[in-house]
């Protein structure tokens, strides 16, 4: 598919223009470390699946990755174990509950039903191939940075700031080794779960990871396959189902393309087959989502003509 590199540029530049001092929302601060970002910053970014990058804004400042992590580990476990795996150990439902619920395992019981919630990523980190808490640490990190970019590291400050502060998380963990949807140390995977969340990403490896994934799992800018291809389709499924938690729903009814966000601020979408569109903006709404990270999605998405449900 050829694209127009002026429209992208247009529809970009735009967005960031309408959005860029929107205001409303406020920092994550259940995080320490998040709470002190600067809640200024502001940044868009596509990548496309022939290896184009637009962006505009603070594109390469380094932010927590958090919850878009999920979609990381729900990629490598996939490739470990597959689908059915996945599917009947996991689950593939929106819980309809925020992202960190308890509540939501109680009522299934015990099973997670999401990847995409604490729960369920917790329960997917352990079902990840590997000897050792290190190993699989280690084989979460490479595959965050093959998808999205090389420059992705974990950050001790963020760390530090979530190992000290992840009780609930914690609580959740053993709950879950306590119905049988644990496969791992339970401490060890929440501690492996907290580091995948505190890697420093910025927008432009954001928008490539989306764009990986509209690709069917080869990196545009690598030109590595990463993914084998039958497994983006789960992933895609999963993030319009949950990937924007109790606003995943309205951001389908009214975007209509596979999303995820972070308590970090970021947030990517992508159209499969076309690109990866992403935004980063710390301050959230009541659901953890971002709010200019999500109309700026939106807008460009919506210039650019771009909604899954659109029968044209
Ligand atoms: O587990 C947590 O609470 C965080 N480390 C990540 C949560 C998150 O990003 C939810 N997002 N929107």
């Amino acid at each position: 598919m050829k694209f127009n590199a002026r429209t992208i540029r247009e529809a970009v530049t735009r967005a960031h223009s309408d959005y860029a001092v929107l205001e409303g929302g406020k920092n994550a601060d259940y995080i320490p470390f998040l709470a002190g970002v600067p809640s200024s910053l502001v940044a868009v970014a596509v990548v496309t699946h022939d290896g184009q990058i637009v962006s505009c804004g603070d594109s390469e400042y380094r932010f927590a990755i958090e919850s878009i992590s999920k979609v990381c580990s729900l990629a490598l476990a996939l490739e470990d174990v597959g689908t059915d795996v996945l599917h009947e150990k996991v689950g593939a439902d929106p819980t309809g509950l925020p992202f960190n619920s308890v509540l939501a395992l109680e009522l299934h019981n015990g099973k997670p039903l999401s990847p995409l919630v604490n729960a369920g990523a917790m329960s997917t980190v352990s079902l990840i191939d590997a000897i050792d808490k290190e190993e699989r640490w280690q084989r979460i990190l490479t595959m965050q940075r093959n998808l999205a970019g090389k420059g992705i590291a974990l950050s001790d400050d963020v760390n530090q700031s979530e190992q000290s502060t992840n009780f609930h998380n914690r609580a959740i963990a053993w709950l879950l080794y306590s119905s049988g949807a644990m496969y791992s140390d339970p401490m060890d995977a929440c501690d492996v779960y907290t580091r995948q969340c505190s890697t420093l990403i910025n927008t432009i490896e954001l928008a490539t990871l989306g764009a990986t994934l509209a690709s069917g799992g080869i990196n545009p800018l690598s030109r590595q396959r990463i993914l084998k291809k039958e497994n983006v389709p789960p992933i895609l499924a999963e993030m319009m189902m949950e990937g924007l938690y109790g606003s995943s729903g309205d951001w389908a009814y009214s975007v209509g393309l596979p999303g995820k966000s972070g308590v970090g601020g970021g947030i990517v979408a992508v159209v499969p087959g076309v690109m990866g569109i992403a935004a980063f903006s710390p301050p959230l709404d009541e659901a953890g989502n971002s709010v200019r990270g999500q109309k700026i999605v939106a807008s460009v998405a919506k210039e650019l003509g771009y909604n899954l449900f659109d029968c044209n």
